[in-house]
Order: structure tokens, then sequence, then C-alpha cells
């Protein structure tokens, strides 16, 4: 009987059911501002202020300007499928507002405390709280114009999605990324951001390319390149990024869909399909995009936070948008920036007829280029400085086929063949080394080693002290930790940070850029190794004196690295050219 009972089907009481539903919309705190914002801009607010106290944790409160909820649907709002936007499955093809499913307010009552004042133009101001210790009634009080909605406790009945919750400064970093999306999506919005009552962004209400400088970065506005096609499947207005603001790591694109942020990894190709010969292949294009499609021909509802669109004709808008980016480009007269690098092997092309085993190098396994000297010393060892000695010469020995315990480091057995080789002289044979390649394996090596041991990275003091915004706030101090061991130096002004070193081997435009780099890493995966690679990118300028250490010191740490044959992509750092191969050069 017992388990006859078990299996009858029943309708789920509404608050489980909301709770259920609520998974889908809610997932951490910055969904709950997600969908609160999005309501203050349905409502035709001009102005919209976000508060949060720990991170979302403890508490998220939205206050803004707009038309109000009356009195009689006050309660109403929080009922699923209440919504005041869409009235038949008609309307589901002409959407402009943001919300129209009537859940997103459903959901986060189910799994949080709320409190909502509320004044319409016409009426009076109400408030309601929907929590466990206040009757659920709706009663009078004071306040101005709009809607001012706190959310308390979020997650108090699902202890498990409380546990899932990542630390504060990652959570925060998410809330963080919301406000930024929407508000480059409303730039005539005057919006405000604050975290346990410090302000950390205002906008004043602005244009677009006011607005991205505001929320980017001033230095970004020089970078903007204007983007403007319309036709009758889709308008596109907006803004490219140079290609030099490309980044490794996906992070400054901002697409908008009839103002909606979505996402799209299809549109994000035909970007960079545009893009084509200006960025290397694994770079991705910083934009901020704006597509109005005719709303008949998009469908906004395949995705339970609604940040995925289907297009009807999605390959004309791919062609157009595509195009329409290329001739911006065009106008604009932007030129590649890839780094081609001349091949070694375009030069010296030899076929050795013996086969040849690569070189074995004999490497002390305890020998650590960055270990001090006295231990007790705090200094830090500058493995490119010209005044570091410490250098050990006998720390490895060449040992090869051809030679046999040759110490590849000697005064004049190295030259610097312009524009970017250095050819060491061995006993019978010549090695022949890309520059390019051999700084960065020595540079990803020691930043491996910074970001994994804290082993020294020297620091240099910057000329002009940068000064950063504290939209960047949460991202520095996630990565606090990783920033101090490679050598960067800050203060922490209140709403901005002022930067005043970087790593000595960076000038100080590099040294900012791999900031950039930083700030827009998933934080949620540390991944040290990727890090290092995208700084690599940034590094354009082979072999200097000037700014390298002595030629000699430079090849001692190519052959003391992890492996000096390839470089961290994989590509040939050196080549040896034994009298084999000479030989056949003069057949
Ligand atoms: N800040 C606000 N100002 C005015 N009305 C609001 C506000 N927030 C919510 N409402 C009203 O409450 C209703 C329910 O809001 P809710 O966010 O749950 O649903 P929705 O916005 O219609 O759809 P979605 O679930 O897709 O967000 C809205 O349709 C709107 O009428
Ligand atoms: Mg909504």
């Amino acid at each position: 009987m017992a388990n006859k009972l078990k299996n009858q089907i029943s309708i789920l009481p509404e608050n489980v059911a909301n709770q259920i539903a609520a998974g889908e919309v809610v997932q951490r705190p910055a969904s709950v501002v997600k969908e609160l914002m999005e309501n203050s801009l349905d409502s035709g607010a001009s102005e919209i202020n976000v508060l949060i106290k720990n991170s979302g944790k403890t508490s998220i409160q939205v206050i803004d300007n707009g038309h109000g909820i009356n009195r009689d649907e006050m309660k109403l709002a929080f009922v699923r499928h209440a919504t005041s936007k869409l009235k038949s499955a008609e309307d589901l093809f002409s959407i402009n507002t943001l919300g129209f499913r009537g859940e997103a307010l459903a959901s986060i009552s189910a799994i949080a405390h709320v409190h909502l004042i509320s004044k319409t133009l016409a009426g009076k101001c109400y408030e309601l709280f929907i929590d466990n210790t206040h009757e659920n009634t709706v009663r009078e009080t004071s306040g101005p114009k709009g809607v001012n909605m706190k959310i308390k406790n979020l997650f108090h009945n699902v202890p498990a999605r409380r546990q899932f919750l990542k630390s504060d400064l990652i959570e925060f970093k998410h809330i963080n990324d919301i406000f930024i999306q929407l508000s480059i999506a409303n730039p005539m919005v005057r919006f405000t951001l604050s975290h346990n009552n410090t302000e950390l962004a205002h906008f004043e209400p602005e244009n677009l390319r006011q607005r991205i400088s505001h929320v980017l970065g001033k230095k970004i506005n020089e970078n903007l390149i204007p983007i403007e096609e319309s036709t009758d499947s889709v308008s596109i207005s907006g803004y490219l990024l140079r290609p030099s603001s490309a980044k490794k790591v996906k992070g400054n694109q901002y697409l908008f869909l009839n103002k909606r942020p979505i996402k799209s990894n299809y549109i994000h190709k035909a970007i960079i399909e545009a893009f084509e010969g200006l960025i290397a292949p694994d770079m991705h294009p910083a934009y901020v995009i704006d597509l109005i499609v005719p709303n008949d021909r998009v469908d906004v509802n395949v995705h339970p936070a609604k940040t995925e669109v289907k297009f009807e004709d999605g390959h004309l808008v791919f062609k157009i948008l595509c195009s329409a980016v290329k001739r911006s480009l065009g106008i604009h007269q932007v030129g590649p920036v890839i780094d081609f690098e001349n091949n070694i092997q375009q030069h010296v092309s030899h076929k050795i007829s013996k086969i040849t085993t690569p070189p074995k190098i004999r490497v002390n396994p305890d020998f650590n280029p960055f270990e001090l000297k006295d231990k007790n010393k705090p200094e830090l060892i500058d493995f490119f400085s010209k005044k570091n000695k410490e250098v050990k010469q006998n720390s490895f020995s060449f040992d090869s086929d051809w030679d046999d315990d040759i110490n590849v480091n000697s005064e004049h057995s190295n030259f610097f063949l312009p524009p970017n080789y250095i050819v060491t002289k061995l006993k019978s044979s010549l090695v022949i080394i890309n520059a390019l390649r051999a700084k960065r394996r020595i540079l990803f090596d020691s930043l491996i080693n910074a970001l994994e041991n804290g082993g020294g990275i020297n620091s240099q003091s910057w000329v002009f002290p940068e000064k950063l915004e504290l939209i960047s706030k949460s991202n520095i101090e996630l990565w606090h930790d990783e920033l101090k061991k490679l050598g960067y130096h800050w203060e922490d002004n209140h709403d901005h940070y002022i930067f005043s070193a970087g790593p000595a081997f960076l000038s100080q435009s590099e040294g900012i850029k791999c900031l950039d780099e930083f700030i827009l890493q998933n934080p949620e995966e540390k991944d040290y190794k990727k890090l290092a690679l995208s700084w690599l990118s940034k590094i354009t300028n082979g072999y200097s004196e000037k700014s390298d250490s002595k030629l000699s010191d430079f090849v001692d740490l190519l052959f003391q690295s992890n492996n000096p044959w390839t470089d961290p992509y994989g590509k040939t750092i050196t080549h040896i050219l034994d009298s084999n191969a000479l030989a056949y050069q003069f057949k």
C-alpha cells in the first residue's frame, strides 16, 4: 500500500515547485543582481543603485526610480508565471523587455527573504516582507517613486547551494561582471554600485563611447573603432577594439541583442573571422556590439538565464556582421599586429645525412637559478640583470654526439646575429638560437617558478604610476598574492589603485597589459601555465643587450632552463649546425 501511494502522481506544492525552478534561475548572488537590475531597466528607470553586502551572501539591494509596482500587484509579482510583460503566446515573438517569463521574483522569494518597497507615480508608497518573521501583508510606508527591493539570506533553505558558493571575492566578481555588462548596455541610465557601504562605481548618463571608457578604462578610448551597419535583417552598432587589445583569454566581449546581453559563440566566430590576419589565431578580439534584429526573427526563450538566443537566419547575420567588421577595420586602416617571426629554417636549410639525435644535457637537478646564495638575504635575483653574477657556470654541461663536455658559455663564443639570432660556438659545431623563443622559454620558466614557489622576480619602479579604477578591484584582490610574487607594487586608495612598480623584465606598458591579462583570467581556475603563456604573447622583442642580460648570461639562462630546445609553444629554439651540415651546404 505504501509503495502504491509513493507511485501516485500529484502536483507539487507551489513552494516546492518554485524552489526547483529557482535552481535554474538563481545559481549565485550575481543571478539575483541580474534579475533585479533587468526588472529595474524594464520599468523605465533612469537611475539604478545596486548595494551589496558580503558579496551578496548577506544582502542584495536594487533601488530604481522606474514606474513601480501597484499596491494590488505587489504580492502577485512573486507568483510564478505572473508578469506584466507578456499576455499571449504571440507576444513571445515581439518581446522588447528583458524579462518575460514571470519567474524571477517567484524563484528568488522561494530561496531568500525579500523586502519590497514600491511607489507608483499616482499611488502611495507600500512595503511587503516575504520572510519568516513578518506577516505577509502589504502595508503603507514612505519612500520615493520606484522600487526598492532588498534580498537577504540567499539560499537560507537550500544549504547545499549556500555551501556551493565560491569565495566572497569570486562571487563579487560575478556581480561586478553583470553590473558592468548592464551598465555598458544602457549608457543613458545612471548606475551606482556599492559593496559593504563603499561606492565602487558611479556612472552618470552618457553616450556609449563615454560609458565604455568609464567602465573599461580611459585608455581604451583611443583604441575604439566605431562600427555601424544597417540592413533589413540586422542593424549593427558599437565599437571594436584595435587588434592590439585582443587577448588570449576571452573577457572584453560585450554583445547585446536588442539591448539584451547575450552570449553567442557563433557571433563571436563571425568577428574572429573578420579579424583574420590581424590577430593570432588563438586570440580573441574585444568589442562592444549591439545587434538590433526584428523581434519576430529571433527567439529569446531558449535559455533559463535568458543569455542565449536563436536567430531565424543566423547565417545571414553572421555574414553581415563579418563584412561590417572587416569594412570598419578597413576604413580605419587597421593593419596586422602579429609578430611574424622569421623562421630560422628559412635561412639555414640543411639536410643532415647522419641521423641526428638530440644532444643530451647533463643537468644538476638541485640547481635552482633563483636560489639566493645567502638564504637569509631577502633580496631577489634579477635574472636579466647585467649585474647578476650569480649565474652558475658549472650548473650544466653540454654533452652531444659531436662534442664532449664543452661548456657553451664563453665570453667569446657567442655573437648576436640581427635581427633575432644568437650564434654560439662549440668545438666543432655551431648552435644557432632563436633569441625571441629563447627569451620566451627563460621567462616562462621564471614565471611558473615565481607563481608556484614564489621564486624571485625583480621589481622595477614605473616612471609614471598608473591609476586603476576600482571597477577592477575585486580582480586585483583575487590575484593579490600572485601579483606580489611577480613584482607589482600598488596602493589601495579607497576608490582606485595606484600601481607604482611591475616586473623588471617588462616595460611599464607591457606590465600594464599583463595586468589586464590577470584581470580577465577566470579566477575559478587559477591556471598558471595559461597565464604565463598569455604573458609571453606580450613579449615581441627578442634579445637586446640594453634590456636583457649579457649575451653569455642569456645563453647560460637558456641552457639552465627546463627545455632549451623548444619554447613553451613547442617551437624550436636551437639548431645545431655541425660540420656535416656545413659540408652539405657546400656541395
Ligand atoms: N523594479 C520593478 N519595477 C516595476 N515593476 C517590477 C519591478 N520588478 C518586478 N516588477 C513587476 O513584477 C513582475 C514580475 O517580475 P519577474 O522578474 O518575476 O518577472 P518578469 O520580469 O516579468 O519575467 P522574468 O522572469 O523573465 O524576469 C514583472 O513583470 C513586473 O511587472
Ligand atoms: Mg524579471
